[in-house]
């Protein structure tokens, strides 16, 4: 077993991933600005897992700094890098710091490896827009991004490729996340979103905990069987597994080419009242909700084809949206109790 850098280590998806992968037997190194997460993660990290990860505060825009922290661990053997900014109403107001701080990191991680590392890539089901053909496979049209934050993800991508064209010792699966929702089980990490959520389901729990007002629904006019959006939700801890498997099969060198793409989903779209029910009947509690406007920049319906994730990572995603709205409800809870 190797040892995994994970870079945004602490944020959402980089913590469940961490768990992950110290209970697959990997050793990791840790790695985050907190810009978007909090130190008390490591704390929670030491009660799950029995040990305090290994960490370093940095900022990969810096790019002498990444060199010097690649320089003085020589015994990482593979990355996943999370690292980057991800509100998508935050990056159309400020395009330019999304623009610098997503690709900056990026290239400075890359050459931080001198261009050769299994890098695992933390891509998103945005790069589909509006997709022609539901659900979604791997080959479909990468369509113009709805947001800055989309593009970047694009953007990313295209670099990955062609770096990857001319350095057969860089070796990248970019993952293609739908929504990512839920929490740990033992509740003391989950999402921490800063300020009013942009999302549906931290919107739901912190509504229902009282911290919020109604949820709007944005939209019930849409061309889907009760009018709202739909989504493909997938649990985090089914996602962070997903990661053991895409490192896994890097060191195990099966991969037919140096750079490949997975659709990280359920495969099952649900829409957001269908989301609402689902937390009302596995939490027992109550959601005031409204019907707005739609918001500007959402897609209708969006959800994906997970064959290839299947056969190929040996991965499928196993929990389901109560599994989900539970876990969300028992993260909101803790966070009352023992505010970060
Ligand atoms: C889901 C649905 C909203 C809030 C974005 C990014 C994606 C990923 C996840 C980073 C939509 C509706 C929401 C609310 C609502 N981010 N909604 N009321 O927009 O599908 O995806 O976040 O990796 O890359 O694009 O997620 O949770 O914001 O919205 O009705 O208060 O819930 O309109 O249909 P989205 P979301």
């Amino acid at each position: 077993m190797g040892k995994i850098l994970v870079t945004g280590g602490t944020g959402f998806i980089g913590s469940h991933t961490a768990v992950e992968l110290i209970s697959a037997g990997y050793e990791v190194i840790l790695v985050d600005d907190f810009s978007n997460s909090d130190k008390k993660i490591l704390d929670q990290l030491a009660v799950i897992t029995g040990e305090k990860p290994e960490f370093t505060e940095l900022d990969l825009c810096g790019e002498a700094k990444v060199k010097e922290f690649v320089a003085a661990h020589p015994d990482i053997t593979g990355v996943i890098h999370f690292a980057a900014f991800k509100a998508v109403g935050e990056s159309v107001q400020q395009p330019l710091k999304y623009y610098r701080n997503n690709f900056y990191s990026l290239i400075n991680l890359i050459n931080g490896f001198n261009q050769k590392v299994d890098l695992v890539f933390s891509s998103s089901c945005t790069v589909y827009g509006q997709p022609d053909q539901l659900p979604v496979t791997e080959d479909a049209a990468v369509k113009r991004a709805e947001s800055p934050y989309g593009n970047t993800k694009q953007i990313a991508e295209e670099i990955l490729i062609d770096a990857c064209a001319v350095t057969p010792e860089l070796r990248v699966t970019s993952l293609r996340y739908f929504n990512p929702v839920g929490a740990h089980d033992s509740a003391l990490i989950g999402e921490l979103p800063i300020g009013v959520p942009q999302n549906l389901v931290p919107f739901i729990t912190q509504s229902a905990i009282g911290k919020r007002g109604p949820v709007t629904v944005f939209g019930n006019d849409y061309n889907t069987p009760d009018g709202s959006a739909v989504r493909d939700y997938i649990h985090v801890v089914d996602l962070a597994k997903a990661h053991v498997a895409a490192i896994k099969r890097l060191e195990s060198k099966k991969a037919t080419s140096n750079y490949e793409v997975f659709n990280l989903g359920t495969g099952k779209g649900s829409s957001v009242l269908e989301i609402i029910s689902a937390f009302e009947s596995s939490t027992g509690e109550k959601l005031n909700y409204t019907i707005g406007a739609r918001r500007e920049g959402d897609v209708e319906q969006v959800y994906g084809d997970v064959t290839k994730s299947a056969e190929q990572l040996g991965w499928k995603a196993e929990l389901d949206v109560n599994a989900m709205m539970l876990s969300a409800w028992k993260w909101e809870k803790y966070l009352k109790d023992n505010p970060f």
